[in-house]
């Protein structure tokens, strides 16, 4: 915990509250008493939270814990998860209400999708999935970008119960064979290519080479690769391979009839980087998962689905946008906004001006995006009518209280709620977070777990520190949209949420309760980086600089970054046959790590060093790499097996970058 304690000595001097307004307050959807209900009886409120879905078959049991840490919610409860989230709208007559604005990257470029047409949409895709072969469990990879056809091609993977793998288009080739062979894909969905910044960037080419690593490894696992047409953009085809979706899935009957499956049915596998080298597939359920986003989205948000227009701005390829853009808003009849380009194309105010067009009110954005905005700066959200917004949340990352009441004032006319809230792609849904109808929210606090979770901050032995103290998160009772295993993996499931703490989730951050009680997130205390609301893990970028041919060592660490929040830095040492490696040795390493992993991955800073700092058992000490990174002066270097090392870290430093 010693690298949290600046940031805890710097808590507790925010004086700053915001309650909602009292008109706000007298018509939210969640009230102080949730609070109590749940705490009478906890099983009896989620049940309750799980009628919000249509069920084939109810449950005969809320919760079964017998074998710990693998729990089983509304046991015996049947239903389908598309079926939930359009077919029983438009049965309830919702069928013409908009379920998306789509805005396309092109400004000219947009479709609104009613719910009638969803269904018909994911009914057709279900059929030509089915005939392309996927049954009942199959595994099926979505690696699209942000168009209709990806919430069609997810939903309709629900539909037939075969747990998709959604891998974000940003991702490298290499990083989505890894995952669709980690889970046994057998069909990819894809598209030619999609738009970013105002030009057409290629996504088969990746995926064909993914398919070759694959078919290297485990020959024949892939069978097909449906291609939405995008851009246009000419593609390598293989006839026996690739199918057109505008043929397949455009040809196949708007008639489905869906089975219903068993609530622990699998619904989906999301990748998330560990503290090793190889990402683990969290598995989400069915019934759990839907009560948990569902009824978080209905009472964090206080969703109104008759009046309001609902925009996460998260991709598809991170949980945010499976529970807060797919499975919530669905499942509640949202009117949601989807919105496939960046922030500043083609111009710095495009997401003002779609939250005027489509009179957006509720909104939920990462800090990473609210600090980008604030350095802009304000000339450009005030060209907007934004008086639609009545509510804002942020995700991802801790923000800093100047970013939430810049947010808060700017973006949402210092009338909005503003609801920090803390979870994880484990816990499927929020965990911890204001309401927005009740708390009396402090800049920066996720505040309280909600109602129905049990959450505490722990010092080392496990035992919950009093107020005012800081530790580990963990959540001290089960959940119905917690994960339920590593795909394929239950000790590596057991051994990373569970070993630490007798009966205990361990979340992987730390934490503090101030005075009151009420919960400040600090950040991961394991070898996580959260670079702009993504998690990446430390060990994974080492790997992939160390397969590059002139690296022998590398050591990678997290460091604060204004912008981002923590910036990758890595520190590599060059094989001797490399010499120094040459002039361009900086963006030859950044340029393979974007290809092993992705983009995003990209080191902000590579140090060239002679040395590394290791204990005398030879682990590498990144509390001081980090304070190198931060321009701090180094801390304590008693440990190391060579203290002069750090001198010459220095220097290295000093000169390469
Ligand atoms: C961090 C994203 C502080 C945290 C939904 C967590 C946060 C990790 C917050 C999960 C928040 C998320 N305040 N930190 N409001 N929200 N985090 O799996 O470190 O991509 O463990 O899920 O993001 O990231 P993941």
């Amino acid at each position: 915990m010693s690298d949290n304690t600046e940031t805890l000595a710097n808590l507790g001097t925010e004086e700053r509250r915001f309650a909602p307004s009292a008109d706000f307050a007298a018509n939210a959807n969640l009230t102080a008493e949730a609070y109590e209900e749940a705490a009478a009886d906890r099983l009896a409120f989620w049940e309750k939270q799980a009628d919000r879905l249509s069920w084939e078959t109810r449950w005969t049991q809320a919760l079964d814990w017998s074998n710990p840490p693998f729990a089983k919610w509304f046991v015996g409860g049947k239903l389908n998860a598309a079926y939930n989230c359009v077919d029983r709208h438009v049965e309830d007559g919702a069928g013409d209400k908009v379920a998306f604005h789509w805005v396309g990257e092109p400004e000219d470029d947009t479709r609104d999708i009613t719910y009638a047409q969803l269904k018909d949409e994911v009914c057709q895709a279900a059929n030509a999935l089915a005939e392309l072969g996927v049954g009942t469990g199959d595994r099926v990879a979505i690696y699209l970008p942000m168009i209709p056809e990806a919430v069609v091609a997810m939903l309709a993977c629900a539909r037939l119960g075969a747990p998709h793998t959604v891998v974000f288009g940003g991702f490298s080739a290499e990083a989505l064979s890894s995952r669709v062979l980690d889970c046994g894909a057998k069909v990819i969905i894809t598209a030619d290519g999609g738009y970013r910044r105002g030009a057409a960037s290629a996504l088969k080419p990746a995926v064909d080479e993914a398919v070759t690593k694959v078919e290297a490894e485990q020959p024949g696992l892939v069978e097909k690769v449906l291609v939405v047409r995008r851009t246009g953009q000419d593609v390598a085809w293989d006839e026996s391979r690739d199918v057109w979706w505008h043929e397949s899935v455009g040809n196949a009957s708007t008639e489905h009839a869906c089975e219903f499956f068993d609530a622990e049915h699998p619904l989906y596998v999301m990748y998330t980087s560990g503290t090793t080298g190889k990402p683990k597939g969290i598995l989400h359920t069915t019934g759990g998962y839907l009560t948990g986003a569902a009824y978080t989205h209905w009472g964090i948000f206080d969703l109104k689905p008759n009046s309001d227009v609902y925009w996460c701005t998260a991709d598809i390829g991170w949980v945010t946008g499976h529970s807060y853009m797919v499975y919530g808003p669905l499942a509640n009849q949202a009117t949601s906004v989807m919105y496939e380009g960046t922030p500043d194309s083609p111009h710095k105010g495009r997401w003002w001006e779609i939250v005027q067009k489509y009179g957006v009110t509720i909104f939920y954005t990462a800090p990473t995006a609210i600090r980008t905005f604030m350095k802009w700066g304000d000339e450009i959200p005030n060209k907007f009518d934004m008086s639609s917004l009545r509510l804002l949340g942020s995700v991802g990352e801790p923000i800093n209280p100047e970013a939430y009441v810049w947010y808060r004032e700017t973006i949402g006319g210092g009338r909005t709620p503003v609801v920090d809230t803390w979870w994880q792609t484990e816990t499927g849904a929020i965990m911890i977070s204001p309401l927005p109808g009740v708390t009396h929210a402090k800049p920066g606090s996720a505040m309280k777990a909600i109602p129905g979770i049990v959450a505490d901050v722990v010092n080392d032995e496990g035992q919950s520190v009093p107020d005012g103290s800081g530790g580990y998160l963990v959540i001290r009772e089960p959940w119905p949209s917690m994960l339920r295993t590593l795909w394929g993996d239950d000790e590596r499931f057991k051994e990373t949420y569970w070993s630490r703490w007798e009966g205990m989730y361990f979340a992987g951050d730390g934490a503090k309760k101030d005075v009151d009680g009420d919960v400040w997130v600090l950040g991961r205390v394991d070898d996580v980086m959260n670079v702009s609301g993504h998690r990446l893990s430390t060990t994974e970028i080492e790997s992939a600089l160390v397969s590059h041919p002139k690296v022998a060592e590398a050591a990678v660490v997290g460091a604060t970054d204004e912008m981002t929040g923590q910036a990758v830095c890595a520190f590599v040492i060059l094989r001797e046959s490399a010499g120094d490696g040459g002039a361009d040795i900086v963006q030859e390493l950044r340029d393979h790590v974007a290809k092993e992993i992705g983009a995003i991955a990209k080191p902000r800073q590579i140090m060239i060093v002679p040395e590394l700092p290791k204990t005398r058992s030879g682990k590498i000490m990144r509390r001081l790499l980090r304070d190198v990174a931060e321009n701090r002066e180094v801390g304590d270097v008693t440990t190391l097996a060579d203290s002069t090392v750090m001198d010459l870290i220095k220097e290295g430093a000093a000169t390469s970058t």
